[in-house]
């Protein structure tokens, strides 16, 4: 599919003050001359940002500080998408949660689910809805995990939320079809941002993916409306491998790369 033309217009980029997020949103500047609607809790890092893209690539941004697990969030977040007309989405907010299941505390499986799942499920509902009255074509790509599929001992709420998201983009691509809205997932191993640092693997950075160049295939994801997306050589043998052997087996290999908390 051709790329969707993005040149001049607004692609809202969540999760955009760290991670992926801001690299997908340099990218998009940088690479696409699109204008980023950077969202994210942290408005200190959101407006370095929007610097950042004005000072490097001389592009306009706009900054929404929001939390996505709450309301009132993500109605702002849908106001500004309405406002600016945007034409993208590119939705790379999430949380996760480490360690044996039972050791972690209920509210911060909580907050997971709050901002992963309901709030995630919310913010798409209404960008749906927007996107939908638009003539023009427009899409949306969430940033899943490899996880979903093979199942993450040790991360399980966070990669059973992906799960959920995949699931839901797959019947949602299917609902879509013959309209003007696409919408996919993006399925990233392990990656080289602040999430990772945080995930007690076993050889540090060793293995993650190059933050840049994961942006730069997620961009590309969204601009050619693919329905689903497994970046690097390695994640798709793994990927492949999570279709065709047995699960327990899967998720086996699938907690190699995590320290067995004590
Ligand atoms: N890193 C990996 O190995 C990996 C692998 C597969 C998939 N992923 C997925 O990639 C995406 C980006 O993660 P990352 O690795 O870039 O992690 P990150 O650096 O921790 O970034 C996470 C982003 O999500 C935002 N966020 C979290 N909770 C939020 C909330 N309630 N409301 C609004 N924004 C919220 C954070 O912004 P604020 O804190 O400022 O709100 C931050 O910008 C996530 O969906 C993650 O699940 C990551």
């Amino acid at each position: 599919m051709a790329r969707l033309p993005i040149a001049e217009s607004w692609v809202v980029v969540t999760g955009a003050s760290s991670g992926l997020g801001r690299a997908a949103a340099l990218c998009l500047a940088g690479s696409y001359k699109a204008k980023p609607i950077l969202v994210g809790r942290r408005m200190d890092r959101l407006l370095d940002l929007q610097s950042e893209i004005e000072l490097r690539f001389g592009i306009a941004s706009e900054v929404v500080s929001a939390d996505q697990s709450t309301e009132e969030g993500r109605s702002r977040i849908a106001a500004k998408i309405e406002e600016l007309d945007a034409t993208a989405a590119l939705l790379a907010a999430g949380l996760t949660s480490v360690g044996r299941f039972d050791a972690n505390n209920i509210s911060d499986y909580h907050s997971l689910i709050e901002t992963n799942v309901l709030g995630f499920t919310d913010l798409l509902a209404r960008i749906v809805s927007i996107f939908k009255l638009r003539r023009s074509e427009t899409a949306i790509l969430a940033i899943s995990s490899l996880g979903a599929e093979t199942s993450l001992p040790y991360q399980a709420v966070y990669g059973a939320s992906k799960a959920y998201m995949n699931t839901l983009i797959q019947a949602l691509s299917i609902e879509l079809r013959g309209t003007s809205v696409s919408v996919g997932a993006f399925l990233p191993g392990g990656i080289d941002t602040a999430m990772a640092a945080q995930s007690d693997l076993r050889w540090g950075r060793m293995g993650l993916m190059d933050v840049d160049r994961c942006a730069a295939s997620a961009v590309e994801a969204l601009l050619r409306r693919r329905y689903m997306t497994v970046p690097g050589l390695g994640n798709r043998v793994a990927y492949l491998a999570s279709r065709t052997l047995p699960r327990s087996l899967i998720g086996r290999a699938a907690s190699f790369p995590y320290r067995r908390p004590q």
